[in-house]
């Protein structure tokens, strides 16, 4: 059975293990700093399965042994945001959170794919690759599968038309800089921009670059865990099962789109080997522009995290 364990046994943390869980792909470990409450969500969810019907171990711990030999690590420790606070205005505080993960985990697993879901997402994603000076393929962030999945959500309940045909494609940052790309986005084939009227597609664009600030506004305590989670799962599920698949997620850019040296949403190929390729789209001169706004913003915070740790 495969490996996964889960740093951070938060509301995103304890999420993904439930999705995952259901999907029978691997074994789970969910690791926090709370003493009993990792060890307590994992035995609870165990104790689940003869319901469900999967035949999964799950274990909880407070000690970063008991994530040895892992395949996959997933990383939702940190601070969540609260309403006002940007995903930067986390940046020290999980900074320092994130790189003791990265670190503790590669003791025991210097073999695993890591997915990195705190934020701010692409500089955490930053910092995993630089703590433990990993090869790009086996550092992935998630950002874009949750963002385009709220935009496809939002075009299902604009349209009334199935989920299943509507495709859309957000990359960039996660942050308010992200770039929905409208053009290539589509509805069985045919892309947003001939099928939905200028200024509905408009609202739609700016709801999605929004769309975690709605969630933080409605649960006042928190942030967005059930599609964040749900996105983790399937990029941990296309990895374990070598799938081949496109989705967009950050990966570390080195020379595609013209960027380099920085975490930045791209459509990438998820296999065995992690991040096993980046798609180039075509972009016109709108869609350029607007990247390399989000590119110099994802390119501050980074700054900003090179000021306060040597990596
Ligand atoms: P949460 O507060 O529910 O869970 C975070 C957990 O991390 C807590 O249980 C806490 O005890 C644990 N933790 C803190 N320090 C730790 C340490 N040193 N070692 C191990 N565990 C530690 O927060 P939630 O909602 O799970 O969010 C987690 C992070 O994910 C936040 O930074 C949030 O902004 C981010 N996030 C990112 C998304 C994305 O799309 N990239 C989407 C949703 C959340
Ligand atoms: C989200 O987009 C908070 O980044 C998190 O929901």
């Amino acid at each position: 059975m495969n490996k996964i364990s889960i740093v951070g046994a938060g509301m995103t943390g304890s999420t993904t293990a439930h999705w995952l869980a259901e999907r029978e792909l691997a074994d789970l470990v969910l690791v926090d700093i709370v003493e009993g409450m990792p060890q307590g969500k994992g035995l609870d969810m165990l104790e689940a399965m003869p319901i469900i019907g999967k035949d999964v171990e799950i274990v909880g711990s407070n000690d970063y042994a008991a994530t040895k030999g892992s395949d996959i690590i997933i990383i939702t420790a940190g601070l969540p945001r609260k309403p006002g606070m940007s995903r930067d205005d986390l940046l020290s505080a999980n900074a320092e959170i994130v790189g003791k993960a990265a670190s503790e985990t590669f003791k025991y697993s210097p073999d695993a794919i890591y997915i990195v879901l705190t934020n701010p997402l692409d500089t955490m994603a930053y910092l995993t690759l630089k703590t433990n000076k990993l090869p790009r393929e086996r550092v992935i962030g998630q950002a874009g599968v949750l963002d385009s999945a709220r935009m496809r959500a939002f075009v299902g309940m604009e349209t009334g038309i199935s989920l299943e045909n509507i495709q859309c494609y957000v990359l960039g940052g996660h942050g308010d800089e992200m770039v929905p790309l409208t053009r290539l986005s589509n509805i069985a084939g045919i892309s947003l921009k001939d099928y939905l009227p200028a200024d509905k597609l408009e609202a739609i664009v700016n709801r999605t670059r929004k769309g975690g600030g709605e969630i933080v506004n409605l649960l006042k305590t928190g942030s967005a865990f059930y599609a964040p989670a749900a996105a983790c799962a399937q990029m941990a599920e296309a990895i374990l099962k070598d799938k081949h698949l496109i989705v967009p997620c950050a990966a570390y850019m080195q020379g595609e789109y013209g960027l380099n040296d920085i975490f930045f949403g791209v459509p990438v190929m998820l296999g065995r080997k992690g991040m096993e390729k980046i798609i180039e789209y075509k972009l016109d001169a709108e869609e350029k522009a607007a990247f390399d706004k989000s590119a110099a913003a994802v390119k501050e915070t980074h700054d900003a995290l090179k000021k306060l740790v040597k990596i």
